[in-house]
């Protein structure tokens, strides 16, 4: 069994979608897994020319891939099952191809009910963290209770294991949220309620020797939504927001801008293993000569894009691993 892991290592909204659509198209997956969150994620993906936003279905559907909610997520049937009408009518055929593991847990309208009154954290309302919490209370409900699942229900551990195919098997792990909305690592108590690293991934049923490569993804700034203080002085965020087009993909709201936090970022880098690095958006800052990022507490302002990528790359092969390959959105062909 081998498995590629797509993980986000700033707050969620760094293109872990685009980057897990890229890689299906570059590799032969057998199986595409969410493996954390529920529809508080957006993710939004180009196929062949048409725009999606998924928040519960893994991008595997685009290619014929068999697509697993995997057991670390929480869903939402009716949102889920809306998610597979509006894919159908868009003739991407994900009724045949998707799966929820019968061991993840159900996001109910209670859940939903009590968190649309949130105001201190700044959520989603999309019911995630009273879920998880009645999950860890053992008092939640499984997908393998809702009747309106039992058509799509998996179980994990025959699906990976007990399957004469099981030296074919190839995964892809469609990671939600971000490392800094990690419930350990992120900013708590302005987190999310899941596990946002590569352990989140395993936690879904794989052994940590089946993984090949981590795929962090990054952006060259950084954005948050949520109800604390994020966004930097500095005007031209307002720009970056309209270029970059940052409006959440679930729930429209402006997301606040700031300059890349190198040591979060090496932080991220450094506990999830990455094996390569992509640093999304570059082309927003492309044209507005605005290359900065901070390093402890020093802004800096690159002359160039040259400049940053190779700063970027050097510091990442210096002080976290020398055979981390980085690369920038445009770079290559599939990013
Ligand atoms: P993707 O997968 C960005 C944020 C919310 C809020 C905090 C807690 O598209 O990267 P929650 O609803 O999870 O209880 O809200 O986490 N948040 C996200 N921000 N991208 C996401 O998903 C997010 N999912 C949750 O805005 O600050
Ligand atoms: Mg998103």
């Amino acid at each position: 069994m081998i498995a590629d892991v797509v993980v986000d290592l700033q707050y969620g909204d760094c293109g872990k979608g685009k980057i897990a659509h890229a890689l299906c198209r570059e590799r032969k997956y057998t199986h595409v897994i969410r493996y954390n969150g529920g529809c508080n994620a957006g993710h939004t993906i180009y196929h062949n020319g048409q725009k999606f936003v998924t928040h519960h279905i893994p991008c595997g559907v685009f290619f014929g891939i068999k697509s697993i909610i995997g057991p670390g997520c929480v869903v939402h049937t009716d949102t889920f099952l809306k998610e597979l009408e509006e894919l159908e009518a868009a003739g991407i055929p994900a009724k045949k191809l998707v799966h929820v593991a019968n061991n993840a847990h159900i996001i109910t309208d209670f859940h939903r009910a009590e968190d649309g009154k949130d105001e201190a954290i700044g959520t989603t309302r999309r019911g995630n963290g009273p879920a998880y919490r009645d999950k860890y209370g053992r008092k939640g409900v499984r997908a393998l209770d809702d009747p309106k699942l039992y058509p799509y229900l998996i179980d994990m551990y025959r699906e990976l294991y007990e399957n004469e195919a099981y030296n074919e098997i190839e995964i892809l792990f469609e990671g939600a949220q971000g490392f800094g909305l990690d419930v350990d690592w992120g900013d708590y108590p302005y987190v999310t309620s899941s596990h946002c690293t590569v352990g989140s991934a395993l936690l879904n049923g794989v052994p940590p020797r089946a993984i090949r490569d981590v795929w962090g993804v990054a952006k060259i700034y950084e954005t948050y939504v949520g109800a604390k203080d994020f966004e930097g002085p500095d005007e031209i965020f307002e720009t970056i927001r309209e270029r970059g087009q940052e409006y959440g993909a679930t729930t429209g709201r402006p997301r606040q801008i700031n300059w890349l936090d190198f040591d979060m970022l090496k932080m991220a880098t450094r506990i999830n293993g990455c094996t390569k690095v992509v640093f999304n958006k570059m082309d927003v800052l492309e044209g507005l000569d605005a290359w900065c990022l901070y390093d402890g507490p020093n802004l800096y302002q690159f002359k160039k894009r040259d400049d940053i990528e190779l700063w970027l790359s050097g510091k990442l092969e210096l002080e976290v691993d020398d055979n981390i390959e980085v690369m920038f959105s445009g770079d290559k062909e599939f990013i």
